[in-house]
Formats: structure tokens, sequence, C-alpha cells
């Protein structure tokens, strides 16, 4: 017998809410917002600072939480933007946090150690901290600083993994006064604890250490997946061995420039090389003397760290001027093209894509004029 639905009248709301239109409200004060912040930030304007791990300038404001950090001084979401100095013969304090992290190196010499491997690099390598991977910089060099511009997705505080890990101290820094040193069974310092106040432990989160050391055992398996359940297993392991293959340091001198439409373009990263990233591109840009790039919008955040010259963009109908060593944001969905100011020298910069937007339908790419 056809079961029987018995419909019910629908019951009554109990009050009318006006969501939508605080949505929408919501949605205008943020582009009010987006539109108000300046696209260029000078290099001198941005004070050094000195946390726990290392000496930065933070280009994307000060807090340590990036989503508070979003639209603050940039108009930008999804990318935070900092700049690293190791003074001669200096190291950052170490340490591990799920988000991947980006470095271009700007100046010097240097290498890294990374889950106890250790990679050189220099001034134009690009340098890739995989997820949740032990990372510390140091300064090669005995006279010369050196200095490396980087970013890390703000996506993975909104994911809630956004949490750090910290291994060692910056040489420099200084706990806070009165604070009570934390030491293990052998007499090393692993924290500090203020009464009532800050503390900071520097050691390894056992739990999530555990779950990280699963997923590379993952990467043992060799048995063919019986069902969908084991193909997942594998692919994840098939991943993690693959991201821990591929080389963490690119060579800027190993990779040629090729002549695009948008312009002289060297890339560094993007999804059509191996890389431990998966959220960022990155590529070398140079303007000819008195040239322009070519024009383009797409819906991805883009930023540059100026290496060399003068000149400006136009973002959206609008003129930045930009110089050595400033850093420019390009919002979401911008129509925007480069110009060099200077009729007798290059302009060169870097810049860092998010390809976050792209595993999220690549929406609004759109090419609107070539370079010359
Ligand atoms: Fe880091
Ligand atoms: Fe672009």
């Amino acid at each position: 017998m056809e079961k029987q639905i018995e419909r019910q009248r629908e019951a009554e709301p109990v009050e009318i809410i006006r969501h939508h239109e605080e949505i929408q409200l919501k949605q205008k004060a943020e582009d009010k917002r987006l539109e108000s912040l300046p696209r260029v930030l000078k290099y001198q304007d941005i004070p050094w600072t000195l946390s726990a791990n290392a000496c930065c300038k933070r280009y994307t404001g000060v807090t340590p939480s990036a989503l508070d950090q979003r639209l603050l001084n940039l108009p930008l979401y999804s990318l935070s933007l900092l700049e690293q100095v190791l003074v001669p013969g200096g190291k950052n304090g170490g340490h591990r946090h799920f988000n991947e992290a980006i470095f271009y190196i700007l100046e010097g010499e240097g290498f890294e150690i990374h889950d106890g491997i250790r990679y050189e690099w220099e001034a134009g390598d690009l340098m890739c901290v995989p997820t949740y991977c032990v990372h510390q910089h140091f300064n090669r060099s005995g006279e010369k600083s050196a200095r490396l511009f980087f970013s890390v997705p703000i996506v993975f505080e909104m994911l809630g993994i956004s949490r750090v890990e910290q291994v060692g101290l910056h040489p420099d820094y200084e706990i806070p006064a009165g604070a009570a040193i934390t030491r293990n069974e052998r007499g090393e310092m692993v924290g500090y604890k203020v009464e009532g106040g800050l503390e900071l432990k520097l050691s390894a989160d056992l739990l999530h250490l555990q779950k990280m050391e699963d997923k590379k055992a993952l990467a043992q398996m060799t048995a063919k997946p019986g069902n969908k359940y084991d193909q997942f297993l594998n692919t994840l392991g098939e991943e993690t061995r693959w991201r821990q293959s591929v080389p963490h340091i690119i060579k800027g001198k190993e990779i040629p420039f090729e002549n695009t439409r948008m312009g002289k373009i060297k890339y560094l990263l993007s999804p059509y090389s191996p890389s431990p990233l998966l959220l960022y591109d990155c590529f070398i840009q140079e303007i000819p003397p008195g040239g322009r790039s070519g024009k383009h919008r797409h819906l991805s955040e883009e930023v540059h760290k100026i290496l060399s010259g003068r000149g400006y963009d136009i973002q959206n109908g609008k003129r930045y001027d930009w110089g050595e060593e400033d850093v420019v944001a390009i919002p979401i969905n911008t129509v925007h093209q480069h110009f060099n100011a200077d009729p007798r020298h290059p302009a060169t910069f870097v810049s860092f894509q998010s390809r976050l937007y792209t595993y999220l339908g690549h929406g609004g790419f759109e090419h609107l004029e070539d370079a010359s």
C-alpha cells in the first residue's frame, strides 16, 4: 500500500529577519573600505618589529591575528605580506605552522633547515616552506644582511588551523621583565610564563605531530587500493611523498624570461612546475624603459615588490605611483596595467598571486591589451 504522507501546514514564522539586507549593507561598507585603502606602501614607512621568531616589516598590519590584518593596510583578503631581515651571521627563531609560506630572497645569501634538511639560497631565488614543516632561516654571510620578502595565506586561520609552534627564540628577543623561565629535565629553556599574563611554549604540539607523522606513514603504502576508502588514503600518501621530494628552492638564475602578451615574465612558481606550495603563483616581470605591461584583470589578488626602477600602475582607471622597494597591491577583479616611468632603465618587480581563487572556479580572467 502506498505510504500516505500527511502534509502539515508550515509553521507560522515567529519573526521577520532582515538578514539579506544586512549582508548587502555589510558588503557595501566592505567595498567602501577596500576602495579607500592605499595600493602602494613605502618601504621606509613600515617599521621593523621584533617578535619571538623574527625581525620583520609587516605590510599587512601588526596584529598577530591574520584575519585582523585583512583590509587593514592594503586592500587584501587572502594574502598577508611581510619582509624579514637576517643580520650578518644571524638567524630567526625557527618554528612550524600549518600555513605554507612563500619567500623571495631580495638580498644576501643563506640557507634553510626544513625538517632537518639543509637548502641553500641567494638573492633572486624563491624559497618555499611547505605546510607544517619546522623551518629556520640562516644568513651565511658574516658581512651583509639578508632580506626575505614573504607571504602566508590567511585561509588557514578561517579553517581553524592557524596554530604556530615556536621551537626557538630569535637571538635578540627579550622575554618580558618578571617572567619565570620554564625548563625541561635537562635544564634547557622550554618557555616562559608571566604570572597571570603572557606565556610562550617552545615545543612541538604532540597531538598534531602525531597526525602529520601518520600522514607521512601513508606515503609508505604500496598496496593497490581495493576500494574508494583505500584509494583516498593512497592518494594522500602519494601527494605527501611527492611534495617531500620536490625542490624547496627555485633558482632564479636558472629560469629564462618569456615574452608574453602581458610582457617579459619569468615564472618562478606556476601550476606547471613542481613545488611544495599549493596556494601561490610567483613571477618576475621586467618592463622596458618607457614601456608598459599588458592590461588584464583577474579574480585573484596580486602583490608586487618593486625590485628596481620607478613607474606607476593604472588600476580601474586610477594612477598609483611606485618606486624601488615599494609594495603594490592589486585587489580582486581590478583592471590593471604597469608603466615604467623611466626612459633609460628597465623596471622589475616580483609578483605573488593567490592561486586559491583558481581552486574556487578561476572566475574572471580577462586579457584586455598586449604589452608594448
Ligand atoms: Fe614561518
Ligand atoms: Fe595581474
